[in-house]
């Protein structure tokens, strides 16, 4: 057994929209001695509906703690060890509950649910004075992804939360709230609060000012008193009250992607990551700048990791659909019984045979923002077997952040010279290659894949009060990179991805 590790650990919660980590992380090297994972449900009451219970999401938190803690104790390390936890999250997902009980008085609503579509063309009708007037203040164009827009359709119609609300009982948060106010307390004096990062992406908060903007507000008819307090990625927000971990401070606070941005050490303008979990998300920091896009990519806020610290900004390409299109493979088809299975599946054909997936399930988001695109699957003949359709699935994930990509080449001129990845696909070799292959640079990744867990480890590490972080990304330049070279010629990349194209319009094309 290893014997007692020194220099203080910092833990981190990654909760994501498949699934709930924790993790602890040595803060003198960032190495990941512990973990523990739970798979979370996802609930489709209706055609487009995706729901998700937030006290089921809180337990799931609860047992991976207590169980990294198990784990870490039969490794001989001594959880007293742990001097700080920070929080990672799916980001969006709108939660309301009950102050004085603790009770959620709805299920999450979770940011790939395409209910609120009728809720944003309504919406639309009447933004005043110009079209830019939301994306302006928020970066974001309107669309079902925010959590305004799912906020405006529960209060319209979950009778127990307007009577909540009406007595000031109610309590607005993205997931990192409900966790901090519930793991700090709930309703015997759980602290109500957010950060820069999860705040920019409900569409009430102003990226320039940093606060929640009244205008906004009034256009979405959302009461201020439920929104909670904005803070900064990197501060002591409240002390843990339960479990294993009862007393340590929570001090890191990042939606996942800004997570993955800092884990990945992208702190210099132009240094961009793409993340493959649920989704897909590709972010290139722009520094202290605002930038605009032109080409469908949202503005948010990378992070801001100090009260007194500079905030950064991020342009982003949101794909809706990756990992999830492998799920729906497995839970809905059928043809895997493990996540994993699919690189197997795809290997023994190592090929579509011309057969195309567009899995535009949420809709279509970036560049396109078509929530009435719907998934098609097109190509198909009597020799197209499930292997294929496997391999199809893999490539649209890769179609995918190709378009984001050369979105993103187009908006900040200078083309990126390889991609840094991380999220739980990129252990799927295939899926890397073809990533390559399509893309026509290389692609990287780092050996320690949980950099989403890492950026809030480090986030809540170098909080002021604890303070027990102090790598520098150049200590951590011993990190071994695996590197995937294209092996294709471009001319033939560019053929499948010109069919790809022809394809994604047929899927915005299902519905009129
Ligand atoms: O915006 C949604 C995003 O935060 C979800 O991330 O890791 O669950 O794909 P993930």
């Amino acid at each position: 057994a290893r014997k007692a590790v020194l220099g203080p650990l910092v833990g981190a919660v990654d909760q994501g929209t498949s699934s709930t980590r924790f993790l602890v992380f040595n803060s003198k090297t960032a190495e990941l001695l512990s973990h523990h994972q739970v798979e979370i449900k996802q609930e489709f009451p209706k055609e487009g509906w995706v729901e998700q219970d937030p006290k089921e999401i809180l337990q799931s938190v609860y047992e991976c703690i207590e169980k990294t803690c198990e784990k870490l104790r039969e490794l001989n390390i001594d959880i007293s060890n742990i001097k700080a936890i920070g929080i990672s999250n799916q980001r969006e997902t709108t939660v309301i509950w009950d102050k004085l009980t603790g009770e959620p008085l709805y299920n999450a609503v979770v940011w790939l649910d395409l209910r609120t579509q009728s809720t944003v063309e309504n919406l639309s009708k009447r933004i005043p004075g110009n079209n830019n007037f939301l994306k302006s203040k928020t970066g974001l164009p309107l669309s079902t992804y925010f959590s305004a827009v799912k906020l405006r359709w529960i209060l319209d119609n979950v009778r127990k939360v307007q009577k909540a609300v009406e007595e000031d009982r109610a309590l607005f948060g993205t997931i990192d709230s409900w966790l901090i106010w519930s793991l700090t307390g709930g309703a015997k004096g759980g602290v109500h609060c957010t950060d820069v990062t999860n705040a920019s992406r409900t569409m009430l908060f102003n990226i320039h000012s940093l606060e929640w903007d009244k205008e906004l507000c009034d256009f979405f008819e959302i009461p201020m008193a439920i929104l909670p307090n904005v803070r900064s990625s990197s501060e002591i927000y409240g002390i843990m009250k339960a479990g294993a971990l009862e007393g340590v401070p929570i001090s890191g606070c990042l939606g996942d992607q800004s997570a993955a941005l800092v884990g990945q050490m992208c702190f210099k303008d132009g240094q961009a990551k793409n993340t493959y979990g649920t989704g897909c998300f590709l972010l290139c920091n722009t520094g202290r700048q605002c930038v605009f896009s032109d080409h469908g990519l949202l503005t948010t806020v990378a992070y801001k990791l100090g009260r007194d610290k500079p905030v950064y900004y991020a342009l982003e390409g949101s794909v809706a659909i990756a990992g999830a299109a492998v799920r729906w493979l497995r839970d809905n088809l059928g043809i895997i019984s493990k996540s994993e299975e699919i690189e197997k599946l795809a290997k023994v054909v190592g090929t579509s045979y011309d057969c195309y997936f567009v899995p535009a399930f949420s809709g279509l988001y970036a560049p396109y923002w078509k929530p009435s695109a719907r998934g098609i699957i097109c190509g198909l003949t009597q020799f197209t077997n499930k292997c294929h359709i496997a391999f199809a699935a893999l490539e649209a994930v890769c179609f995918q952040t190709r378009e984001i990509l050369d979105a993103m080449n187009r908006d900040c001129g200078i083309p990126l010279s390889h991609l840094q990845v991380d999220g739980g696909m990129t252990s799927n070799k295939i899926l890397m290659q073809l990533q390559a292959d399509i893309l026509n640079i290389p692609v990287v990744k780092p050996s320690m894949p949980e950099t989403t867990a890492l950026g809030a480890a480090m986030a809540a590490g170098a909080a002021e009060g604890v303070c027990v972080w102090s790598l520098e990304p150049e200590d951590l330049s011993a990190v071994t990179m695996e590197r995937f070279e294209p092996q294709i010629k471009a001319e033939e990349s560019e053929i499948r991805y010109s069919t790809w194209k022809k394809a994604v319009m047929k899927s915005m094309d299902w519905v009129t």
